[in-house]
């Protein structure tokens, strides 16, 4: 049986796994095992027992959010487009993985591919959608060549393609591969990719429900909410809302990493106070300092803060963000002005350059934080620092700009002891900064296999 994962990708016991439990007992590259497995059910009943709407609705019912990063409530997109004028729809799985600190979307495309697929037919059938695309990460080989054999499997067996379940529902289905950036995933620039233009963000409304890829209507799903799509078809929608706390409903798949015991991935009900979650992943393995949640867009909730509950609401009240799930710990050793340092550098790199904010702003703010960090600041630096931060957020034409300075922001809210003694004295508080290079703890962050740090 094939089931093996990318050597990154681990998978830690305990929490409420059910999108992972699957994973290692399914041959993914297998129909029959995904059948034996329950496989499909969720379909079966969607399309031969409900109407599109009533789909939509159950989908409503267990209070679904989107969990590429946006958290929008998937049933109100579906109704956006099932309402949307035009013949030609389209839905698509959104697995660029832009934040390459977040392994659930990749495990689940390796590991149960079919769920994925599951998820799309399905979301396909409520807005009445005839095509389907799959885009995934070129560098996902095996993600990739799973992905390609489920979609060719479920189309051979009816479960996809032509006259699906023998209804009248028809959905062709495709795997696109692609490349570029952190903002390549954000959806209007992948439907920009798509339709075989550069990776840029579009300004909305109009929004891709309405009109997306060659104007139709498009639905942008990521690959992760697709899977619990399938699994809410399956289990019902109260089963999928029986955990989770108030407007975050179900679980979530989370990266955990950096300074812990066991790093790795594990499957969460949305509402888990962040302690909780240190602790599943062996807790930390140095005096905790802070975690920084959500990636290169979240924010560093600092170690006395950790009770905060880990959903949409209550981070996004503490300055970070759900992202794509990635939570990475920092301890005593880790300087918070060099890890801020790195998010707004990454995200200054991995930028499309269309708004000037944003392609200017982003440089300036790395430069200020050289100065600081050299010792070097200019009189105003700090003025600077959070003024061209707000002015880059507010200015935003996608939310990669929007959130890019969140890591500088809370960290100069919360540890600004660390700026001015590296300000003011050359004084590392941490004794730990990075002198050349990407500091180990961010390797996985700036795209090296954390195994090989290469
Ligand atoms: C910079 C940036 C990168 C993004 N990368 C991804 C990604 O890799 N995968 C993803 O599903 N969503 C990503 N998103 C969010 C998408 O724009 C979009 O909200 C999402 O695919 C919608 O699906 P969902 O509602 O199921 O979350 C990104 C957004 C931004 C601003």
């Amino acid at each position: 049986m094939a089931s093996a994962l990318s050597p990154q990708i681990r998978i830690l016991d305990g929490g409420e796994p059910r999108l992972l439990t699957d994973i290692g007992r399914v041959d993914p590259e297998s129909l029959a095992s995904y059948r034996e497995h329950g496989g499909y059910a969720g379909l079966e009943r969607a399309l031969t027992r409900l109407a599109p709407e009533e789909v939509i609705r159950d989908i409503e019912a267990a209070g679904l959010r989107g969990r590429g990063g946006s958290g929008f409530p998937t049933a109100a997109k579906w109704r956006v487009a099932r309402d949307a004028a035009g013949e030609r729809k389209i839905v698509v799985a959104n697995l660029m993985a832009a934040d390459p600190s977040a392994l659930g979307d990749r495990a689940l495309a390796e590991g149960n591919p079919h769920l994925i697929v599951e998820g799309l037919v399905i979301a396909a059938y409520a807005v009445g959608a005839s095509e389907a695309v799959i885009a995934v990460r070129r560098d996902w080989t095996v993600a990739i060549e799973r992905l390609r054999t489920a979609v060719r499997e479920a189309t051979d067996a009816h479960l996809g393609g032509y006259l699906v379940l023998g209804t009248d529902t028809s959905v062709q289905l495709s795997v696109w591969e692609g490349s570029g950036a952190y903002v390549a995933g954000e959806e209007t620039a992948l439907i920009n990719a798509l339709a075989g233009d550069r990776g840029m963000p579009l300004i909305r409304p109009p929004y891709p429900a309405e009109r997306g890829l060659d104007d139709a209507p498009t639905v942008v799903q990521n690959g992760e909410t697709l899977a619990h799509v399938a699994w809410i078809m399956a289990h019902s929608p109260e089963a999928f809302a029986s955990v989770g706390s108030d407007e975050s409903r179900g679980t979530k798949l989370v990266t955990l990493m950096g300074r812990v015991g066991t790093p790795g991935l594990i499957e969460v009900p949305l509402g888990t106070p962040l302690i909780d979650l240190l602790g599943m992943a062996g807790g930390g393995t140095g005096t905790t300092k802070a975690l920084f949640v959500g990636g290169p867009g979240g924010g560093a909730i600092d170690a006395g803060s950790l009770n905060l509950a880990y959903d949409y609401d209550d981070l996004a009240g503490a300055g970070a963000i759900i992202g794509s799930g990635s939570v990475l710990v920092t301890d005593s050793a880790t300087c918070m002005v060099d890890t801020a340092r790195f998010f707004i550098d990454f995200n200054a790199r991995e930028a499309c350059g269309k708004a000037v904010p944003c392609r200017i702003g982003t440089k300036r703010l790395v430069e200020t934080m050289d100065r600081i960090l050299a010792a070097t600041p200019r009189p105003n630096d700090f003025t600077l620092l959070r003024d061209l931060s707000r002015k880059v957020s507010d200015t935003a034409l996608c939310k990669l700009e929007r959130l890019a300075s969140g890591p500088i922001l809370t960290t100069l809210d919360r540890f600004g002891d660390e700026y001015r003694a590296h300000a003011e004295r050359g004084e590392c508080l941490s004794g730990a900064c990075r002198t050349d290079g990407v500091p180990p703890l961010l390797q996985p962050l700036a795209g090296a296999d954390p195994a090989t740090g290469a």
